[in-house]
């Protein structure tokens, strides 16, 4: 079976996506997107990211965290690899890629997707940026939802799903 490997990400107008450990916004919607979209799936993230979610397991979710260093927290499972990522999602449908920014530049050769929550912005002060450039020589846009400002969302923001155009890509297991 091929599996799918997305990387879902929240990226602003200038490619940034996190600010100081964090997040550079305040976007309770997109937030949902990403807990309703990764449910049930394996998800895989950078030291730093599991750090900047408080250092627990997303619930319901096979946890993959990547650090050279070990990681013993309950419920989570350490990878020192994309490699070792990658078998212990085995026989799943689809990775996801949370991040941060080196987790995506690793998966960037194997990612068949990307959900990209594009901020309508360019903060001012930021710290860390997507490092995958989606060009249409090898990515196509194939769905963009929009949602506007409102009292809740100081931005507003597109959902993006782009899919991988190069076909050796779309199936490595
Ligand atoms: N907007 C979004 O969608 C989004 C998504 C995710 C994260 N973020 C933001 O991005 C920032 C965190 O991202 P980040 O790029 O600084 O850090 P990160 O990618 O989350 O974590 C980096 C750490 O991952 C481990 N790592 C990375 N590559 C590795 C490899 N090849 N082998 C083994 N371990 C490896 C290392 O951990 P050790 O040092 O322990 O070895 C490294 O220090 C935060 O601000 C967060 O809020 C935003």
């Amino acid at each position: 079976m091929s599996q799918r490997v997305t990387a879902v990400v929240a990226a602003d107008l200038a490619g940034a996506i996190g600010k100081q450990g964090g997040l550079p916004w305040h976007l309770p919607d997109d937030l949902r997107f990403f807990m309703r979209y990764t449910l049930g799936k394996p998800v895989l993230m950078g030291r730093k990211t599991f750090e900047s979610i408080g250092s627990k397991p997303l619930k319901n979710r096979l946890n993959l965290v990547l650090s050279s260093r070990a990681i013993e927290v309950e419920g989570v499972i350490w990878v020192k690899t994309l490699d070792q990522a990658l078998q212990h999602s085995q026989g799943e449908a689809e990775l996801i890629v949370a991040g941060g920014a080196g987790i995506y530049a690793l998966a960037e050769p194997i990612l068949t997707d990307v959900r990209m929550t594009r901020v309508q912005a360019k903060v001012s002060v930021a710290d860390t940026f997507f490092p995958i450039n989606l060009d249409s020589k090898n990515w196509i846009l194939k769905e963009t939802e929009a949602h506007g400002m409102d009292e809740r969302h100081a931005l507003a923001f597109d959902f993006e799903w782009w899919v991988q155009t190069k076909p050796e890509t779309a199936s490595h297991a």
